[in-house]
């Protein structure tokens, strides 16, 4: 049967697809900024250490995961997002402590936006006139008014209802409401915006009738560099950008997270330049439970030839989808049963008992040239992948550190800096992630 709702996805992916054939093979990157490490970033300070910068980046990480984040019942699968009982969707990732920012266009004639990124959420919304309650931001926040090309979202329009849960009605335009887990939220109206990325080829790319939410009140931010927020999670969360992407992309999109002490010139590739070919490739499938993280399969870790097998107290971590992969959270979470072994081999194979950072709370060690690090592989369902030292080991004021923790009663998560160098390529179609080894400093 064919409804009405129907009929305007299909106008929506239509118009999504005309636009592709008009750019060529619908391919393009886009550059991502590390908060701390980038150049490029606002919140770089020129004045710091390397070190100082990668202490930020932990402590955000640990912030990014503490109080929420937090798993109440070992029924509950690994969620860490719920349409709460309201029927809004509340994430329990922080909104506070994604690694990454990127710049954005929205309206015409475009206006550029740098925005945070959140791995854990999946709608986009920057601040937007007429401002309710709007954080302190050091740009001038979007007015509409100055765009020809914003459209307000009547509450009847299908994409207010049939994309997300989180939609409600409010003098006949469609509300959004999105709470994250340290109870920061943003609330205000959905509309169909032009969206442009300036693609790192120099070509601007342009999406045409994309759902956005413009932002009155938004509560609990102290983030002034920051517009607003783009969600990269994905599971039925419709509105998401690769969601929306998705007939363009092909619904492919890859990173490459370069090493932290480069920082800069870290790529998300869409569509054909996001596919990733070769005999190292490794592959394995995911599982995406409601909306957004995705989750891999871990069977065991090895700690040179010594294979740990995963194992955790929660019961729910039995089943597939037992680790979110997150580039957006620096360290790497392991559950604590499972982090005691590994910990223990370390130390076997570094011959030293290091030291756990009152700092970090991480596993420490003073190396000197004759320190031997062991070689990590994390083993997912048909994926071995071998981390490289700087995967494994992070240099930091203390010495160098197991860039891993006991996840306690956290989710289990894979973080950014065990992907850094590695090409992760995300087929939505196919459900499978794939990681490649790669001098990402020279990926083009
Ligand atoms: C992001 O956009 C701003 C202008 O709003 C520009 O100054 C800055 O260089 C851009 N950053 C990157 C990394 O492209
Ligand atoms: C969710 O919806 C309810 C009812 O509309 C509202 O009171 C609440 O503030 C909303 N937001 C969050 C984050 O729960
Ligand atoms: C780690 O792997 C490298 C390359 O595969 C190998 O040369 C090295 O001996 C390994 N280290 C240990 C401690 O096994």
């Amino acid at each position: 049967m064919t409804t009405p709702s129907r009929l305007s996805l299909v106008f929506i992916l239509l118009s999504v697809l005309v636009h592709a054939d008009a750019n060529g093979n619908g391919g393009f990157s886009v550059h991502l900024i590390h908060r701390d490490f980038s150049p490029n970033s606002p919140y770089f300070n020129s004045l710091e250490t390397h070190h100082d910068r990668v202490q930020t980046a932990i402590r955000r990480s640990i912030s990014r995961t503490n109080g929420a984040f937090k798993r109440s019942s070992s029924s509950v699968a690994s969620s860490p997002t719920n349409a709460n009982q309201n029927g809004n969707i509340t994430t329990t990732l922080n909104a506070i402590g994604g690694d990454y920012l990127m710049n954005i266009s929205i309206g015409t004639p475009p206006r550029q936006l740098l925005v945070s990124t959140d791995t854990g959420s999946s709608i986009a919304w920057v601040q937007c006139k007429p401002c309710q309650d709007c954080y302190e931001q050091n740009e001038p926040v979007f007015d509409p008014r100055e765009s020809s090309s914003y459209k307000s979202i009547h509450c009847l329009t299908p994409v207010c209802f049939e994309l997300s849960e989180s939609m409600s009605c409010e003098n006949k335009l469609c509300k959004y409401d999105i709470g994250y887990g340290d109870k920061s939220s943003s609330i205000g109206h959905l509309a169909f915006e032009t969206l442009t990325f300036d693609s790192t080829s120099g070509r601007p790319v342009k999406i045409p009738q994309f759902a956005i939410g413009c932002g009155h009140s938004n509560e609990g931010f102290k983030d002034a560099y920051s517009n607003g927020m783009v969600g990269l999670g994905t599971g039925t969360g419709k509105l998401s950008l690769i969601s929306q992407l998705g007939a363009k992309i092909d619904s492919k999109f890859s990173y490459c997270l370069v090493d932290a002490d480069i920082g800069s010139s870290n790529k998300f590739n869409f569509g054909s330049h996001a596919e990733i070919t070769g005999k190292d490739v490794v592959s394995t499938p995911f599982i995406t439970v409601e909306e957004g993280l995705y989750y891999l399969t871990l069977k065991a870790v090895s700690v040179n030839d010594n294979r740990i097998p995963f194992k955790s107290k929660y019961e729910s971590d039995g089943q597939e989808g037992n680790i979110a992969i997150d580039s957006g959270t620096t360290l790497t979470l392991l559950p604590e049963e499972m982090y005691s072994d590994i910990e223990s081999e370390v130390k076997k194979a570094t011959n030293s008992d290091g030291f756990i950072s009152s700092e970090t709370g991480l596993l420490c060690f003073k190396a000197d040239k004759n320190t031997k690090f062991p070689n990590i592989t994390f083993h997912f369902t048909g994926a071995d992948v071998k981390l490289t030292d700087e995967n494994s080991f992070l240099s930091t004021p203390d010495g160098l550190c197991l860039n891993c923790r006991s996840a306690g009663d956290r989710h289990v998560l894979y973080g950014n800096l065990a992907q850094m160098d590695f090409l992760v390529e995300y087929d939505l179609k196919a459900k499978k992630i794939s990681f490649k080894p790669t001098d990402c400093s020279k990926h083009k």
